[in-house]
C-alpha cells in the first residue's frame, strides 16, 4: 500500500503524477512555447567590397555577401518562410562621419533596393541604422577626440532613416544607443513622407563581449575606448525598463533586447511590463560558442540552437534575431 501525504498539500503523490502527460503522446498538447518559423529574422551582411560570399572567421558558415547576390540570397530566405531580414552594410570606403551610410547609391540603400525588385513585399526588409560600420573610428556616433557625440549624431541618424526608407526599406532599427535617437528618427521620417515605416529600436543594448564576432563581420572594431559610454552596463536591469519606456514615448513601435541569453531576465521583465512587440537578438557570440562547442563535438547543434531559441521566447520574445535563422527554418519546416 502507498501512503499519501494528506497534510501537505503540496506533495500529493501519489495522486498527482507529473510524468503523467511526459509521454510523447501528450506532449504536444501541454507544451506552452513553441518556436515557429515566422518568429525569426535573419541577418545580413552586405559588403561593397566583395566579389563572392566571404565567410566569416568567428562565424563558420556564415558569409558577408556582395552585393550582385545579395537579393538571391534574401530570396532564399523568404523561400523558407522567414518573414524578415535585417541588413548591415559594410561599405567600401569609411571616414570620420560615415559619409556613406545614407547615400542613395550607399551601399545598403543598392542592396535594399535589388531585394525589393526581386522579392517584392513577400519580406520584410529591416535595415540596421548605426554609423559604426561607416566610421573609420567604428564608433556609433561622430566623434571628437575620444568623446562620442550625442545631441550632433542624432541628425545623422535621421538622415540615414529617411535614405533607407527612400530606396523602400520596410523598417528601421537603430542600434546606436544614442539618448533621442528614437524621437530624431521618428520626426525624420515623418517630415519626410514616412509615417508608417515603424522603428526596431535596440532600447536595451548591453555593453556587451559578446559582440566580438560580429566586429570581425562588419569590419567594425573601434580604433579606441570602448562602447561603455553608450551602450548599457551588464549589471544593470532598471535602467533597461527607463531605456525601454523612454524609447516608446518617443515612437518605438518594436523593442529589443540584446544580447539574448545572457539577458532573458530583462526580456521577461519588459515584456511583462510594457506589453508590446519584442525582439531578441540573439548575437554573433552567442552563435560563435554553440558553433565551436559543436564542432568539438561537445553540444549537438541542432538541439542546442532550438533550445536556445525556445528558451528566448519562452522569456517572452515574440521574435529572434539570429544566426540561426536559415537552418531553423529549414528544421522547422522538415
Ligand atoms: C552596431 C551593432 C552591433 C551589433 C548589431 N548592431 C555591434 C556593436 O554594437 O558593437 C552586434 C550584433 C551581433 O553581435 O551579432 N551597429
Amino acid at each position: 500500500m502507498v501512503k499519501y501525504f494528506p497534510s501537505n498539500k503540496s506533495s500529493m503523490f501519489p495522486i498527482t503524477r507529473m510524468r503523467r502527460l511526459r509521454s510523447s503522446k501528450f506532449l504536444p498538447l501541454v507544451r506552452e512555447t513553441t518556436l515557429n518559423v515566422k518568429d525569426l529574422i535573419c541577418p545580413v551582411f552586405v559588403d561593397e567590397t566583395a566579389g563572392k560570399p566571404v565567410e566569416i572567421n568567428s562565424m563558420p558558415g556564415y558569409f558577408r555577401m556582395p552585393l550582385g547576390m545579395v537579393a538571391d540570397e534574401a530570396a532564399c530566405i523568404s523561400d523558407l518562410g522567414i518573414p524578415a531580414i535585417i541588413l548591415f552594410g559594410i561599405p567600401e570606403e569609411k571616414d570620420e562621419i560615415g559619409s556613406h551610410a545614407c547615400g542613395d547609391e550607399d551601399v545598403i540603400q543598392k542592396a535594399v533596393g535589388a531585394i525589393k525588385k526581386q522579392v517584392g513585399d513577400e519580406l520584410v526588409i529591416i535595415t540596421d541604422l548605426c554609423l559604426d560600420e561607416y566610421t573609420s573610428h567604428g564608433h556609433c556616433g561622430l566623434v571628437r577626440g575620444t568623446e562620442i557625440l550625442n545631441d550632433p549624431t542624432l541628425p545623422v541618424y535621421g538622415k540615414i532613416a529617411v535614405s533607407h526608407a527612400r530606396a523602400g526599406a520596410d523598417m528601421v532599427a537603430p542600434s546606436g544607443m544614442m539618448d533621442g535617437m528614437v524621437g530624431a528618427i521618428r520626426s525624420a521620417l515623418d517630415d519626410n513622407g514616412f509615417q508608417n515605416i515603424p522603428i526596431m529600436s535596440y532600447a536595451a543594448k548591453y555593453c556587451s563581449s559578446f559582440y566580438g564576432p560580429f566586429r570581425e563581420a562588419a569590419c567594425s572594431g573601434f580604433t579606441f575606448g570602448d562602447r561603455s559610454t553608450y551602450q548599457m552596463d551588464p549589471a544593470n536591469t532598471n535602467e533597461a525598463l527607463r531605456e525601454v519606456e523612454l524609447d516608446i514615448e518617443e515612437g518605438a513601435d518594436i523593442i529589443m533586447v540584446k544580447p539574448a541569453l545572457p539577458y532573458l531576465d530583462i526580456i521577461y521583465r519588459i515584456k511583462k511590463k510594457f506589453v508590446m512587440p519584442t525582439a531578441a537578438y540573439h548575437v554573433s557570440g552567442e552563435y560563435a560558442m554553440i558553433k565551436a562547442a559543436a564542432k568539438n563535438g561537445w553540444l549537438d547543434e541542432r538541439k542546442v540552437v532550438h533550445e536556445s531559441l525556445l528558451s528566448i521566447k519562452r522569456a517572452g520574445a515574440d521574435m529572434i534575431l539570429t544566426y540561426f535563422a536559415k537552418d531553423m527554418a529549414r528544421e522547422l519546416n522538415s
